[in-house]
Parts: structure tokens; C-alpha cells; sequence
């Protein structure tokens, strides 16, 4: 473990962009506690190492819950994780012990819509597939039924979850051609007008679109939300896309839609467990592509929020505003 600065103790359980080190070491408020790795933490030195804290900068492959809000003792003021999702975070007891929480919205969304529509387009045109076979010698000829998919075309796209990614994933779909705009949530959006998004029930939306793009907060309700019932109501032609937490899916159900022919294929760039063992039966089909939990991975992206977090954590040390403070 390396320590630079002093003051206000603050742990950071992974190494980050280094516009959110600068932030902090030259802040002048705290002594920074790096565990200097790009992996995680063992839980046995985050427990240690948030000892005494007054702030913790974490990634989403920290769970934060009562045993380290034990560990880190009654100093702890602020947690500051280097995500939107929050869903690793026992808000519940962070809460009841008035310890704040900053997060980092709007920043990552162009960055994991973009993602999301090329897995989207990867997946339904089977690009994978298609690098695969042109390096196996298994390209004879330009064949006419050959590696065909979908297109977007005239199609049916169904939104689950239109909130900041989900809205930006609908922005850049539309273009392509698509016919209707559906969407699922717990409340209708006043922005949907712009990409003329209907607001359905999760059923209504699961049975008529040709495309279904998950961009929903793992919360309870939404936990394995994509299950066996769900998956028999879709279309034999449609596409999966996941790109919210890998929890929202059950994968076995999953594995049984896409080797029965329920549905045509999946696209996840999040899974549980991240990393999905190399072993898993998902990693043997054709018709799923796997990524490594890469929406937000630009390097700009990842740049402003390193800062973003960095900022969140000094506004919660020093009791001033943050940000972007998560309110709950
Ligand atoms: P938002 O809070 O803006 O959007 C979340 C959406 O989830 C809201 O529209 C909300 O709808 C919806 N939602 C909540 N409960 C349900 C439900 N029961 N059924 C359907 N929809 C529901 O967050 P963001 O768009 O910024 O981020 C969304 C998620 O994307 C994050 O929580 C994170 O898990 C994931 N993410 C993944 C990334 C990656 O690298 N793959 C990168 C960044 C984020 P309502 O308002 O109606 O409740
Ligand atoms: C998040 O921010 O929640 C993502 O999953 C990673 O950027």
C-alpha cells in the first residue's frame, strides 16, 4: 500500500484515472491510502485498510456494507464510488449512519450508449462470428444465406429502463430506421416525445419487439427480471442486449432461451459472476456475445470520472457541496 498526502485519512481501493489522484493529492485535505493495484482489493485489506477513514473512493467490485462500515469506524464521512450504479453500496446503512455518497451520472452516458449500440449491432449481425470465420478459412465464397441477422431497419427496439442510458441508447437507434420506440419502467418519461417512445407494459414491450436493449438500476424489483417467463414471451427472431448489471438476468434461463431457438441471440457486456469464467456455457454459443463490462471504457470517459469521484470525495471530507451527491 502506498500513502502520499495527510490530513483527512481516505482509503482508494483500486488505482484510478490520474486526473482523480491529482485532485486528491493536491487537494490538501487528506492522506490518501492507495491500494496500488488495477485488481480489486481482497476483502482482508479493504477491511484493514478502510480502518479509521474519513472517506472511500470505490469502484463497483467493492460491496460496502455493514462489515465495512464497521471496519472504517465512526470517522467515515463520505463514500464516493467511480460508477453510476450504486447497486454494490448498502444505501440502507450508509444512510441510517448519515454518511454521504457520491456517484457519477451523465458523464459515462454517450460513452456506454455507444457501447451498447455497437454490441447491439454486433450481436444482431454477428460480427464476431464473421471475424471468427474469415480467420478459420471457413469464408469459401460469398454465399447468399450465409451469417445473415437482423437490421434495425422498420423494426420494434424496447427500451427497459428509459433513464439517462437508456434515453441516449434510443437517441442513437432511431437513425438506423426504427419503426416504433417502446419502453418499460416505473414511470413514463417526459423526454420519450423525442424519440416517440411509448410507454408499455413489461409485457406489451417483451412481446412485440425485435430488439430489447436493458438499461435498467439493478435494484430488487429488477433482479432477475430476464428470466425463463420472459424470455418464452419473445420473439423467436429478437435480440437480447444487456448493458445495466449482469443480475437483472437469470443466465441459466438465459443459456436455455438462445440453445432452444427462443430467441435469436444475447449481447452482455455485464454478467454475473465479472469475469465470467472462461468455462461458462454462455462463452460456447454463437449466438451470445460476451464483453468485459466495458460501457464506460473510453479513456476520456474514465478520465472525467476519476475526477468527478475525486471531486464527490473531497466535497463530502470537508461538508461541502459534492458534485453529483446521491440523494436517498
Ligand atoms: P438512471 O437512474 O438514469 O436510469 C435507470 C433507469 O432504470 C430509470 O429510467 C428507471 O426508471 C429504471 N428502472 C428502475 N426500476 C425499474 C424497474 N423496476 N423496471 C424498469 N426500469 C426500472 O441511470 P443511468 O441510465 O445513468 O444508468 C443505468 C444503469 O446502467 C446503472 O445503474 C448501471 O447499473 C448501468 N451502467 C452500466 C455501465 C456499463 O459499463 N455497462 C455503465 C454505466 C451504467 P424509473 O425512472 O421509471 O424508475
Ligand atoms: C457504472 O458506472 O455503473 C458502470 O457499470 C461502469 O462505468
Amino acid at each position: 500500500m502506498q500513502t502520499v498526502g495527510k490530513l483527512m485519512k481516505v482509503f482508494v481501493t483500486r488505482r484510478i484515472p490520474q486526473e482523480g489522484m491529482k485532485i486528491l493529492t493536491t487537494a490538501g485535505v487528506c492522506e490518501v491510502s492507495l491500494w496500488d493495484s488495477d485488481e480489486p482489493v481482497p476483502r482482508a485489506d479493504l477491511l484493514k485498510g478502510v480502518q479509521g477513514a474519513h472517506g472511500i473512493l470505490c469502484l463497483l467490485s467493492d460491496k460496502i456494507d455493514a462489515e465495512v462500515l464497521d471496519a472504517a469506524g465512526p470517522n467515515l464521512k463520505v463514500i464516493s464510488t467511480l460508477s453510476v450504479g450504486f447497486d454494490h453500496l448498502a444505501i440502507d446503512e450508509i444512510k441510517k449512519r448519515g454518511i454521504r455518497v457520491g456517484y457519477t451520472p451523465d458523464v459515462l452516458t454517450d460513452a456506454t450508449a455507444e457501447l451498447t449500440v455497437a454490441l447491439l449491432l454486433a450481436t444482431a449481425r454477428r460480427l464476431p462470428e464473421g471475424v471468427e470465420e474469415v480467420k478459420n478459412g471457413g469464408w469459401s465464397s460469398w454465399k447468399p444465406l450465409w451469417l445473415c441477422g437482423y437490421g434495425l431497419s422498420g423494426s420494434t427496439v424496447g427500451v427497459i429502463g428509459l433513464g439517462r442510458i437508456g434515453m441516449a441508447i434510443a437517441r442513437r437507434l432511431m437513425p438506423f430506421g426504427v419503426k416504433r420506440l417502446l419502453y418499460s419502467g416505473r414511470t413514463a418519461k417526459a423526454n420519450a416525445a423525442d424519440v416517440n417512445g411509448e410507454f408499455v407494459s413489461l409485457d406489451t414491450l417483451v412481446s412485440e419487439s425485435d430488439f430489447i436493449v436493458v438499461s435498467c438500476s439493478l435494484t430488487p424489483e429488477t433482479q432477475g427480471l430476464c428470466d425463463k417467463a420472459f424470455f418464452s414471451k419473445m420473439k423467436n427472431t429478437a435480440v437480447f442486449v444487456n448493458s445495466s448489471r449482469g443480475a437483472v438476468v437469470n443466465q441459466e434461463d438465459l443459456y436455455e432461451a438462445l440453445t432452444s431457438g427462443q430467441i435469436a441471440a444475447a449481447g452482455l457486456d455485464v454478467t454475473t459472476p465479472e469475469p465470467l469464467p472462461t468455462n461458462h456455457p454462455l462463452l460456447t454459443l454463437k449466438n451470445c456475445v460476451v464483453l468485459p463490462h466495458i460501457g464506460s471504457a473510453t479513456y476520456s470517459t474514465r478520465g472525467v470520472m476519476g475526477a468527478l469521484s475525486a471531486q464527490n470525495l473531497l466535497g463530502g471530507l470537508q461538508g461541502t457541496d459534492m458534485p453529483s451527491e446521491l440523494t436517498f
